[in-house]
């Protein structure tokens, strides 16, 4: 007797426990960044349920892979693992597909009713877009109800086609398994390009086989200035840092980003921001050294120098390398901040400013035209191979360039100058979108920083077409991005801390038209998002949640 009497105990809280357990949450489409059009309307919902089954086209590799991101996603948010198969639609489904038509194609639909749901891409990377808009519409809240996803559709596209957030793993080096977690933090945002700051004065740190020394010697540095640059006396903390990824360590992170829909862009930073180059292999220099990897931040003056032959012969065997190990067909060539103090006074550089017949006129130096020589001559390298340069603004300041894209960065004006000067132009404006600047005006309370103060409204508000441009000038902006530079950033927490939200603000500003931007809606949608930060323990910033 007193056995039923507990199992019909438990069986009644059983039934308490489930009652509660099917509390109904409704699905809210309106996640960052924003969708363009979302329509609902009162026809039954779509009810998740455990035999709901995600499909995809038979014999579709990229769409499969894409829905087993969605049943991983899916099972995070709600604790449901859905299957994935391969399958025409039928009911009880979210079907993944190709086939819709628009001129943009990363453009996607989604049709909810009440027999499922169906994401349609132009191509694959517009349904994974598709997929990231379902993804964060659930809340890890949702585990153990009941979800329903109101009927309607989602109509959407970017509104730039380069979305992208640059890492500086050359001020410090990073594990490979933070690089992933980056990526996966890009994904989160819709941004489709890593532009991978890989080499600096302070480290190098990518393998050439080529040239081993460049990691040997070139990825270590004796040791790191503590404290701010400007702080004096100066301090150095002893301690060696280093660290670089090996070829295959490369191939890996370049197949993890690409499952993910995100082309990684090299950078490798010349002819300035090479003294790791020049302490691996001295006779790059102009001086010929010795040289030693820099141990503090700033502008050097040791720069690869741009008289000598086998300067160039080894420009072409790094990038015939790197090259070979990123299949973007974008590579970034630096070209910032190069003093010319050594070209100046180098016989090497002055005899091949004389071969060339380079004059100063017209307020360019002719160390500025060797610049934009060398840098063309890498452009012209690149062309060979298939692939186009991006550049520092700098690169202009020699008058000489074929076809780079220019990445705006320091003068305010640079991109509407190059835009009409008829390139293709990267917005990264420092005073609106370098993280590694602060993000609060408490600086006594914020971990120290390069300087600045960049809160997210300012990078919500950021517009990249510069209001000077016409129409037609307005579409050589292709796109924006965050720099995050690591001077003082050595750890993945205070990475994240400088990244996050601020690239969510700058997901809306790269996907978004600028009359759709609304500060309050994108804080009241960054709620949920949040959740996701916390999910996968992001240590995002938290100051908006508090104002
Ligand atoms: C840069 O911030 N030096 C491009
Ligand atoms: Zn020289």
């Amino acid at each position: 007797m007193r056995k039923i009497r507990t199992i019909c105990l438990s069986g009644f809280l059983l039934m308490i426990v489930s009652c509660v357990q099917k509390e109904t949450v409704t699905v809210h489409y309106d996640v960052v960044p924003l969708p363009r059009e979302i329509t609902t309307n009162d026809d039954k919902p779509f009810v998740l349920n455990r035999s709901t089954a995600i499909g995809y086209p038979k014999g579709n590799d990229k769409l499969k892979e894409s829905a087993e991101f969605l049943s991983g996603y899916i099972l995070e948010t709600t604790g449901v693992k859905l299957t994935v198969r391969e399958s025409g639609s039928g009911d009880n489904t979210i079907m993944l597909e190709t086939g819709l038509t628009h001129d943009n194609e990363e453009a996607y639909h989604i049709a909810v009713s009440e027999k499922g749901i169906v994401i349609k891409g132009v191509s694959d990377n517009g349904v994974f877009y598709g997929v990231q808009t379902l993804r964060k519409s659930l809340s890890p809240s949702f585990k153990g109800k009941n979800i329903h996803f109101p009927a309607g559709t989602i109509t959407d596209y970017p509104r730039f086609g380069y979305r992208a957030a640059l890492f500086d793993v050359g001020r410090h080096y990073f594990p490979t398994d933070f690089i992933k977690r980056f990526i996966d933090i890009l994904v989160l945002h819709n941004v489709n390009y890593f532009h991978w700051h890989l080499t600096e004065d302070q480290g190098w740190r990518v393998e050439i086989k080529k040239y081993p020394k460049l990691t040997e010697i070139g990825s270590v540095r004796k040791e790191t200035l503590v404290g701010h640059l400007q702080r004096k006396p100066q301090q150095f903390d002893n301690t060696p840092h280093w660290g670089f990824y090996t070829q295959e360590e490369i191939k890996d992170i370049v197949k993890y980003a690409q499952e993910r829909y995100i082309t990684i862009i090299p950078e490798i930073d010349l002819p300035g921001h090479m003294l790791s180059a020049l302490a691996s292999y001295p006779e790059l220099g102009c001086t010929g050294g010795p040289y030693e990897v820099a141990t503090k931040w700033g502008i050097f003056e040791d720069v690869l120098c741009m008289g000598k032959e086998t300067t160039y012969q080894f420009l072409e065997d790094v990038f015939t390398e790197i090259t070979e190990l990123f299949p973007s067909e974008y590579i970034h060539i630096g070209g910032d901040e190069c003093p010319k103090v050594r070209w100046e006074v180098c016989p090497h550089c002055q005899a091949m400013i004389k071969k060339l017949g380079l004059k100063s006129d017209g307020g360019r130096t002719k160390e500025q035209k060797l610049q934009s020589y060398a840098m063309l001559e890498v452009e012209k390298f690149l062309k060979g191979k298939n692939r186009r340069v991006i550049a520092w603004e700098e690169i202009l300041d020699g008058g000489i360039a074929d076809n780079p894209i220019v990445m705006s960065w320091l003068k305010e004006g640079s991109g509407a100058e190059a835009a009409q000067g008829g390139y293709d132009v990267i917005m990264a404006p420092h005073e609106a979108v370098y993280l590694d600047y602060y993000q609060s005006e408490d600086r006594e309370n914020e971990p120290l920083a390069i300087g600045g103060y960049i809160p997210i409204q300012r990078v919500y508000h950021f517009e990249p077409v510069p209001k000077e441009l016409t129409e037609e000038e307005g579409k050589k902006i292709i796109g924006t991005q965050v720099n995050l530079w690591t001077e003082y950033i050595s750890t993945p927490e205070h990475a994240e801390y400088m990244l996050l939200p601020r690239l969510a603000a700058i997901s809306e500003v790269q996907w978004s038209d600028p009359e759709a931007k609304d500060f309050e809606s994108f804080r009241s949608r960054l709620s949920n998002l949040f959740q996701f930060y916390d999910l996968y323990h992001y240590n995002a910033a938290r100051h908006i949640l508090a104002e």
